[in-house]
Formats: structure tokens, C-alpha cells, sequence
């Protein structure tokens, strides 16, 4: 195809002070072989119009948010409330994760497990080329070379999407790392890189004009892991398209992590710095769309003077020992993938400060001044705005309709970087050091607000069998209670029993073991209502955590692990809140927790000819102390 005249050519400008205004877009950035025949090969499936090597530039990127605006994909903010700020609204039929069209294509069905879609990987490569065949007709291929974790850092790993979404490219270019930086390291070690190919699966036909939200009724995301490859057809949004994120950093991260000996987890990063400026860093577990953005991003509450919470990340974080044999986290990612509804400057002031420049907003509401709005971001709701759909909305419609401004799972996009807590050692290339790991869901009973696991096995225990409350991210069932593992039900890349195995090995390269806990912010009471407060409240809890992992708290053994009592909570700046509440949030109770159990066996019932015998041991040992 091309020489390398074109690399020394785009090496000069990229490296120049300032970019050169135009420049030929399709005249590839890379001189590796097998990068280029790829491309080459995927265009002669998919038939784009045109090639673009998206250099990841500031410039590249106003460039292609104002083809979005020119398009009607975008709406551009006020530049006063908003600045930088865009607006998108998906096709009703595209507005989360899609876990039925999900694939876990191995060569086995067996290394997929129960828990994974599998079809066969020749039956699913000949649908897919069917789908992608013409699929980009008259679009533009965009060549997207991405970085998951900082640029260079030993523990980050390369994928390369090709999409015919720009509105994914800009949305990349805040998530992950983009660009030309990116191929400087694919090109000088010959790095392996993740094939990602992803097409909304609408071709143009000449003079066909396009609709503001491509996509496909059809969907297909799919994932070869020996191979390491990613396809994904027919969707725009999220986890479906950015395909960094739950792809690639979770799916395939987690088939290369149990190959290396490493973790790709879905867990937030976070560092707890006490006053005298000790830094213990935690990683915690929870279910889509159950707080995990607001947990990592704290504000610690009256009381907690001298308190930080750092942020390192949100969603993601990959886990590796170190030589010394101490676990070390990175995030994959570079930005916020957030839900928007329920974020508020009394929720989440640090990710409010985070979006309120450089934003992608997806799916919110839209105000008369040109700003965004969304249910819980203000107590006052705005007198009129347009709603996810564009259809007029008002406090009283939404009375009589219950119509909603926002969607439940809509979004923004944000830069990490504007997060006010965004931890100094955020883009560590060797990553942080982790002290802890929390595990938690949405649970209305049984589960106590928090609990410490006996040791490694019980807490990988707690982490198998842990549930929650189904949310909006995903498509269905809104609500049940489901079983999902360390919160890797649908990001876990094979055999969700193998995965158990993984855990229960890694503790024995370790030096020290992390401690592994539980915590439930949602217990109710007999009347439906929240006994805890939640957010910057859950600081206490956390003070709880970070003094018993490094042995300074005191605790009460429970049949399902150590809990603190009333007096091993810091109560400062809220000792109003009633000794009987705080029991009721830690009750014990036996015969739910006997129910619990038995709903425990389901699913292992499900990975037994995989399921580790510690688990097995495990749930015979709960059993009896129960
Ligand atoms: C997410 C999810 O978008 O978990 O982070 O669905
Ligand atoms: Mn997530």
C-alpha cells in the first residue's frame, strides 16, 4: 500500500509545534504490515467510501464534532454554560448495552461457560462477514489505533477500532488514549494489537441522505478470545461501540489477564488519604449503574476534615503483582462513561466539575438556554426542556405520563483529567498500590451494609455469589435480583468457574493479602425506605475499611464474616444518626441468609464442572456456621 515516506512525513507534522490545517486523511499513519493488510482487508469487505488515520489531535477532533453538528448527530451547548460541550440523542432501539446480542466466541463452548453467549466461531466469523459485507457503503472508515492505559506503560495494552461512527471517535478520544502516539508504539516494538472492526450496519446509498443515529436492528457484539479479536455490528452506543471499554478492557483484558497471571477487573480505583497523609488505595466491585462513579469520586462529610478521596477510576481497573509481590492497579481508561441521572452537586460534585467542559452528553434532556438536563441533577426540574426523544417535556407531563426528560441509562462523556480528585498517580505507569477490594450491590434486604471476609477464599466467596438489583445499563430486567459475580456477569471473557480459579491463585504470588470486603448502600426498611444515606456518609464505612486493612479496627466475627459495631464507626458530624438504624443495616438474619445460600447454589449449580473445590468448601463452612 504505501511506503514509508508517509510515516516520516506525518511523523514530522505530529511532531511540529503546530499541526498543519489540512492534511491527506487517508494516507495511513502506520507502517506495520499486518496493520495495514488488516485494513486493507477490512475495507475490501466493508466497502467505505473513503479511509481516515485519525491522528487523535485537538484540532482533528473540533473538526469532526462539527461534522456531527453538520450531520444532526450533535447539537453544540451554549459555549457559556456549556463550553465545549455536545449533545447527542441515540435511536430509541439503541440505548445500552445489548447482553442478548453479546457473543463469547472460543473455539469451545465449554471456555465461554454457562454464563456467556457462544455460537461456533467458523459459523459466527461467516454470519459476521455477511452482516460487514458492504456495510460501510458510502461511509467513512475511520482507522482508530487506542491505547488502554497510559501511553507506554508496561501493564497497558493496544487495540485498533475500525468504525464508521465518528461520533465513536470523538467519544474514544475522551475514554482512551487515541492516535497518533499510539501508532509511534505500535510502530517501534511491533506491539500484538487488538483487531476491533465495528459498523453501525447501515450502508449509504449514493445520495441516500443519513439519520442522525445510524444503527441496526440487528446487533452483534463478538468476541474471539484466542484470537483477540472484536467485532461488533449494528450499534452506536456505549459498551456496545466503544469498544475499549467493556470489550476489550474487560472481555478480551480478562482472557489475556488469566493467560499473564493478572486481573482485568470491573472495579473503580480509589485512594483514601488520612490527615496524616497515609494513602491506601481500594478497588471496589459493583453492578452497572450502582454507584461505583460516585463512590470513586467522594467527598468526605462533615467531620472528616482532613480527609481526601483520589480518584484513579471509575468503571475499570487492571490488576497485576508487582516483583515484590504487591498488587497493582491501573485504569484502563482515560475518561467518565457516566450515568447521568441522579448526578447532582450534592451527589457527585467532582463529576459534575468533571462534565461542565469537553462533554459528550447522550440520551439527557435538552434546555431552552442550550444546556443538559436530567432527573435528580437539580431539585427544581426545569419549566420546559426537550427530552431524550425531542419530544416536549414538562414537570407536569411528566406527572400525568410519568415520561421521563432523560433516559435512565443516558450518559456523558467526560474527560478524567477535569475530575477535581483525579489522584495525582493516576497515569502511574506502574500503577498504584492496592490495599483492599470491596465488593457490593443493590440489595433491598439480607445484606448487610458492610462486612469483612475471613480471609482470601471466603472473600472470593463473597465476591462469587454476590447480586444486586438489575439497572438500566443493560437492556431487560430492570430491577430483578440477579447473581453476578465480582460484577463481571457480563464482562467475564470465559468460563465464569475458571475465573473463580484465577482469583483463589492470585493470592499466591502476593507478598501480603488484600483484605476483601461486602458493603449493600441500599438496605431498606419495612417501609421501602433507605436506612443509609449513601454518599459522602459512605466515607464511614470506608474509614472502617482502610483502618482494618491495615489492622487497626476492631470487628465482630458473624457466620458471614466480621462486621463493625456501632462503636467501631467514626459518628463524627452525624451522631444524630440512631444506634437502632445502624443495627437494623447490619441485622444478621439467619433464615434469609439460609434462602441467600440456597440461591448461592444456583449458580454453582450452573459452572459446577468448573467451580473450584474452595468454593464448594466454602459454601459447606457458611452453611454450617449458619
Ligand atoms: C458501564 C456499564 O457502562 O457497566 O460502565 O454498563
Ligand atoms: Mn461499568
Amino acid at each position: 500500500m504505501h511506503g514509508p515516506r508517509a510515516i516520516s512525513y506525518y511523523e514530522a507534522i505530529m511532531s511540529a509545534a503546530t499541526l498543519p490545517t489540512t492534511r491527506d486523511t487517508s494516507v495511513p499513519l502506520s507502517e506495520n504490515k499486518h496493520l495495514l493488510r488488516w485494513v486493507e482487508k477490512m475495507a475490501e469487505l466493508t466497502r467505505p467510501e473513503r479511509i481516515y488515520w485519525v491522528d487523535g489531535s485537538e484540532q482533528e477532533y473540533q473538526t469532526l464534532c462539527a461534522e456531527l453538528v453538520e450531520s444532526g448527530t450533535f447539537i453544540k451547548l451554549n459555549e457559556d454554560l456549556w463550553p465545549g460541550c455536545y449533545y447527542a440523542r441515540s435511536d430509541p432501539g439503541d440505548v445500552a448495552r445489548v447482553e442478548s446480542r453479546t457473543f463469547i466466541c472460543s473455539l469451545s463452548k465449554d471456555n465461554a461457560g454457562p454464563t456467556n453467549n457462544w455460537e461456533n466461531p467458523y459459523e459466527m466469523r461467516r454470519k459476521l462477514k455477511e452482516l460487514f459485507s458492504g456495510a460501510m457503503r458510502g461511509r467513512t472508515m475511520y482507522v482508530l489505533p487506542f491505547s488502554m492505559g497510559p501511553i507506554g506503560s508496561p501493564m497497558s495494552q493496544i487495540g485498533v477500532q475500525l468504525t464508521d461512527s465518528p461520533y465513536v471517535v470523538v467519544s474514544m478520544r475522551i475514554m482512551a488514549r487515541i492516535g497518533f502516539r499510539v501508532i509511534q508504539e505500535i510502530d517501534k516494538d511491533e506491539k500484538r494489537v487488538v483487531p476491533c472492526l465495528h459498523s453501525v450496519g447501515v450502508p449509504l446509498a449514493p445520495g441516500q441522505k443519513d439519520v442522525p443515529w445510524p444503527c441496526n436492528k440487528e446487533k452483534y457484539i463478538v468476541h474471539f478470545p484466542e484470537t483477540r479479536e472484536i467485532w461488533s455490528y449494528g450499534s452506536g452506543y456505549g459498551g456496545n461501540a466503544l469498544l475499549g471499554k467493556k470489550c476489550f478492557a474487560l472481555r478480551i483484558a480478562s482472557n489475556i489477564a488469566r493467560d499473564e497471571g493478572w486481573m482485568a477487573e470491573h472495579m473503580l480505583i480509589l485512594g483514601v488519604e488520612d490527615p496524616n497523609g497515609q494513602k491506601t488505595y481500594i478497588t471496589a466491585a459493583f453492578p452497572s449503574a450502582c454507584g461505583k462513579t460516585n463512590f470513586s469520586m467522594l467527598v468526605p462529610p462533615k467531620g472528616f476534615e482532613g480527609w481526601k478521596v483520589w480518584t484513579v477510576g471509575d468503571d475499570i481497573a487492571w490488576i497485576k503483582p508487582d516483583a515484590n509481590g504487591c498488587l497493582r492497579a491501573i485504569n484502563p481508561e482515560a475518561g467518565f462513561f457516566g450515568v447521568a441521572p441522579g448526578t447532582s452537586l450534592k451527589t457527585n460534585p467532582n463529576a459534575m466539575a468533571a462534565l461542565a467542559r469537553n462533554t459528550i452528553f447522550t440520551n439527557t434532556a435538552l434546555t431552552p438556554e442550550g444546556g443538559v438536563w436530567w432527573e435528580g441533577m437539580t431539585d427544581e426540574p426545569p419549566a420546559e426542556c426537550l427530552d431524550w426523544q425531542g419530544n416536549l417535556w414538562t414537570p407536569q407531563i411528566a406527572k400525568e405520563t410519568g415520561a421521563k426528560a432523560a433516559h435512565p441509562n443516558s450518559r456523558f462523556t467526560a474527560p478524567a483529567s477535569q475530575c477535581p480528585t483525579i489522584d495525582p498517580d493516576w497515569e502511574a505507569p506502574d500503577g498504584v498500590p492496592i490495599s483492599a477490594f470491596i465488593f457490593g450491590g443493590r440489595r433491598a434486604s439480607t445484606v448487610p451494609l458492610v462486612y469483612q471476609a475471613f480471609n482470601w477464599s471466603a472473600g472470593v466467596y463473597v465476591g462469587a455469589t454476590m447480586a444486586s438489583e438489575m439497572t438500566a445499563a443493560a437492556v431487560g430486567g430492570t430491577g430483578q435480583v440477579r447473581r453476578d459475580p465480582m460484577a463481571m456477569l457480563p464482562f467475564c471473557g470465559y468460563h465464569m468457574g475458571d475465573y473463580f480459579r484465577h482469583w483463589l491463585n492470585l493470592q499466591k504470588g502476593l507478598r501480603e493479602t488484600p483484605r476483601i470486603f461486602h458493603v449493600n448502600w441500599f438496605r431498606k426498611d419495612a417501609q421501602g425506605k433507605f436506612l443509609w444515606p449513601g454518599y459522602s456518609e459512605n466515607m464511614r464505612v470506608l474509614r472502617w475499611i482502610v483502618d482494618r486493612a491495615h489492622g487497626r479496627a476492631l470487628g465482630k466475627e458473624t457466620p458471614i464474616g466480621w462486621m463493625p459495631g456501632y462503636e467501631d464507626i467514626d459518628w463524627k458530624g452525624l451522631e444524630s444518626f440512631p444506634k437502632e438504624t445502624f443495627e437494623t443495616l447490619q441485622a444478621f438474619d439467619r433464615a434469609a441468609w439460609q434462602n441467600e445460600v440456597l440461591q448461592h447454589e444456583e449458580l454453582f449449580m450452573k459452572l459446577h464442572d468448573h467451580l473450584p473445590p474452595q468454593m464448594v468448601y466454602e459454601r459447606e463452612l457458611l452453611i454450617y456456621r449458619l
